[in-house]
């Protein structure tokens, strides 16, 4: 089994379809591709590191509660990652077909044109979560110092180059942040969250979740939501912080790392600053769709 594993060690990144993808996400496509999604299924899309593992623990409280599935399944058990293979682990397909809850929750990071096309054709909800492209950089470096299911990152300045050519799993940030803010507008089914409104006001933000799923929580209820999502809990929770996940190296950086809006500015200088801001513009160019990099 190990043997099967080693060969995922610090995939190469390859071009997939126009975008960078690694092994780990394309060896097994073919059911990717052929998934079967049902009506009720629930598709929690998101570019990486953008706030994925908060809004399915969200999730899975509002529609499990604490039950004993949450105490004793990891997270990345209760929402099957769609498009992960890393043996002997079950794929990602498979560990969807087997849920045996519904709704199912389903996470992605495919940009939206990869898709499977059953989820369209199956009208099904989908929860995006966007975050900041510079604090989004920054989470994804050190998750790829820790995580060896990743191309290495190297070193800062190599990093901050390949995220701004795109040269990252799953594409360049760019493309499919305004690939899916695009799609909202012939797929109203999308509900759009920012990582940066949910650490402002995160109660606030579970309220519009839910009046887009029509859930009505009680009081009660999304306390203990509230109470079950909050950084340091997640952090501490073996089942909420990937703790029980293969191939990383927590002693390297945590996967709850630290949660924060504005870490970007610990890590860029002032001038990779200015070079960013300036690329950035050229890339982002529809007005509504806008970003805060401090709150
Ligand atoms: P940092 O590396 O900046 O700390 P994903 O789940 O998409 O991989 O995203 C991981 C990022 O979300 C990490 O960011 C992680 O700390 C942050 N995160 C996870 N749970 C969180 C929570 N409950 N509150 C705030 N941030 C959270």
């Amino acid at each position: 089994d190990q043997d099967k594993l080693d060969a995922f060690v610090r995939p190469e990144l390859v071009d997939f379809n126009g975008i960078s993808m690694t092994r780990v996400f394309t060896s097994n496509w073919e059911n990717v591709q052929n998934f079967q999604a049902r009506p009720d299924d629930i598709l929690i899309a998101t570019y990486a590191k953008a706030g994925t593992t908060w809004v399915s623990q969200i999730l899975d409280l509002l529609y499990f509660g604490q039950t004993e599935r949450q105490k004793t399944l990891p997270i990345h058990e209760r929402v099957p990652f769609l498009e992960v293979y890393l043996p002997p682990n079950m794929s990602g397909t498979e560990q969807a077909d087997n849920l045996p809850t519904s709704p199912r929750l389903i996470k992605t990071h495919l940009p939206y044109q990869l898709v499977p096309k059953s989820f369209w054709e199956q009208n099904c909800r989908v929860v995006y979560v966007a975050r900041n492209a510079k604090d989004n950089m920054v989470s994804y470096y050190h998750f790829n110092r820790m995580s060896y299911g990743q191309p290495a990152p190297g070193d800062w300045n190599t990093f901050f180059q390949n995220f701004m050519e795109g040269k990252m799993v799953f594409g360049p940030w760019y493309d499919h942040l305004n690939g899916w803010w695009k799609k909202k507008q012939t797929y109203p089914k999308i509900h759009y969250m920012f990582y940066e409104d949910m650490i402002e006001d995160t109660e606030r933000e579970i309220d519009k979740l839910c009046s887009f799923l029509g859930l009505s929580p009680s009081a009660e209820e999304k306390k203990m939501i509230l109470g079950g999502t909050q950084f340091d809990n997640m952090r501490k929770n073996d089942m909420a912080n990937y703790s029980t996940f293969p191939l990383m190296d927590f002693k390297i950086s945590p996967f709850m790392r630290k949660g924060k809006v504005g870490d970007w500015k610990n890590h860029f200088t002032v001038a990779q600053n200015e070079e960013f801001d300036e690329d950035y513009k050229t890339k982002m160019t529809d007005p509504t769709l806008e970003f805060r990099t401090t709150i």
